[in-house]
């Protein structure tokens, strides 16, 4: 960060303070108030940090108003339509884009490391078969601490960067392993000849009874949705990795913390929560009536896939997805999808509607995304764990970053106290 000669005044009765202020590269002005506390005797107050940044970070840059989502500089509609997930993989992890060899080798590495531990397919059968994946990959990801001991050990880079390429390679062939078992079919060894989208898609729709040839314009779909999932700065889940690893836990205990904060309906859980509304719906003629209950504050019902914290105008992400989703259900040739349909009278609907447009409300990256795994095959429990695998490069690159901050110490915020103050024990005989 730029230091500037800029101070903030905070005035408290008769006294006021200097604030330290710094300047980013992009966005707004940070004021730090690290050493208030020591200095005024005052915490700062904000529950849900709308107003708080809490780290600072070089992989990923958002402004909400303009709908820019930057990766390391790059704009993703330039990185969706041009470049590829293991690709960006390596820009977000590494910091520019590779060379050709570079990439090469990185692909490479990753290949070598998407089989897992044989004892995890027997850990994986512990589960019922009715578990929700998500649930699956929590335990498995977190499971992978007890199997990859030569990987947990933080303060070796080189066991950070085995980590970071076992869990980016992993992923895949968990969040796999988890939809074939809820569905009592076999599990699908990777296969190393397949590019990770084909090889993703191949672990999910084989089946050992008869050749599958992967549809390249499908693989490039699943390719471009994981680009699009796979870093948004400070998130919920992101955040979560970030706290988990201050503690110094190791890397597979923090990410699986980021699966699962990401299962929530409000974050990552949002796609599937989001086909489930839509088929809720089922016609256009209901949409007023959803549309009506989303705007009753006494219902807590809310359009699922629309609204974020940071954007406000539109979603550079839901933009592509959107593209992407005429583009695979015409290929499918279920353009007429009557989800879809639903989906693009109910964002017209929405968008029309003084409500939604004075909260700046629109489309996310969730809203059009589970219409496209849909009509790939995929059941609505597969969608949030398939939106893990895509985060999983951001979560780790994010970790890796904050280790390697020379100012990093454990994450403890404080907080507005309003319980009891202090008051004496009572004896049960005299309450
Ligand atoms: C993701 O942070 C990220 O970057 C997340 C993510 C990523 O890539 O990591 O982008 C992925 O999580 C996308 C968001 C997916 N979630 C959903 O689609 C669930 C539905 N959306 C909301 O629950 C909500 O919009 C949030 C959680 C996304 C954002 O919530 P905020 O920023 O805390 O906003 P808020 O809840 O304070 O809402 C502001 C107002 C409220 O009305 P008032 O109290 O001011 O009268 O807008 C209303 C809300 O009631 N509102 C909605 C709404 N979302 C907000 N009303 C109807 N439908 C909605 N979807």
């Amino acid at each position: 960060m730029a230091d500037t000669d800029k101070t903030a005044t905070l005035t408290l009765g008769n006294e006021s303070w200097e604030l330290p202020v710094h300047s980013p590269t992009e966005g707004p002005d940070v004021v730090d108030i690290g050493k208030l506390y020591a200095r005024a005797g005052v915490f700062t107050y904000d529950p849900g940090f709308t107003s708080t940044a809490a780290c600072e970070s070089a992989i990923t840059y958002i402004d909400g108003d303009e709908g820019i989502l930057l990766h390391r500089g790059y704009p993703i509609g330039q990185l969706a339509e041009k470049s590829h997930y293991l690709e960006v993989c390596y820009l977000l992890l590494y910091g520019d884009l590779p060379s050709a060899e570079q990439l090469e080798d990185f692909e490479n590495r990753v290949t070598m490391h998407t089989m897992i531990h044989e004892q995890m397919h027997n850990f994986t059968r512990g589960f019922r078969r009715d578990a929700h994946p998500m649930a699956i990959m929590v335990g498995m990801v977190g499971a992978m601490s007890a199997f990859y001991h030569d990987s947990t050990d933080i303060s070796d880079p080189w066991q950070r960067e085995v980590a970071s390429i076992r869990l980016i390679a992993k992923m895949p062939t968990i969040a796999a392993m988890a939809y074939k078992y809820s569905i009592g079919q076999p599990f699908v060894y990777p296969s190393n000849a397949l590019d990770y989208a084909s090889n993703f898609l191949k672990m999910c729709f084989s089946v050992p009874a008869e050749e599958y040839h992967v549809d390249p314009i499908l693989a490039r779909a699943m390719d471009r949705i994981f680009t699009l999932h796979a870093d948004h700065e400070q998130n919920a889940s992101t955040s979560t990795v970030r706290l988990a690893s201050s503690s110094g836990a190791n890397p597979f205990a923090c990410i699986a913390a980021g699966i699962a904060c990401l299962w929530g309906p409000a974050h990552g859980g949002a796609n599937q929560a989001c086909l489930e509304m839509l088929r809720e719906i089922g016609s256009v003629d209901r949409i007023p009536e959803f549309i009506a209950r989303a705007k009753d504050k006494n219902d807590p019902f809310r359009l699922m896939g629309f609204g974020h914290r940071v954007y406000k105008n539109f979603d550079p992400r839901a933009t592509v997805m959107k593209q992407s989703a005429d583009e695979v259900l015409e290929l499918l040739g279920v353009e007429n999808n009557p989800t879809l349909q639903v989906a693009k009278e109910l964002e017209k609907q929405a968008l029309a509607d003084p409500y939604f447009a004075e909260k700046k409300l629109f489309p996310n990256v969730d809203f059009y995304s589970g219409i496209i795994l849909e009509a790939m095959g995929f059941p609505t429990s597969m969608f949030t764990p398939i939106f893990a695998l895509s985060r999983t490069v951001g979560w780790v690159a994010q970790w890796k970053e904050q280790l390697s901050d020379p100012a990093l110490k454990i994450g403890r915020p404080r907080q507005l106290y309003t319980g009891p103050s202090m008051r004496d024990y009572v004896e049960v005989e005299n309450r």
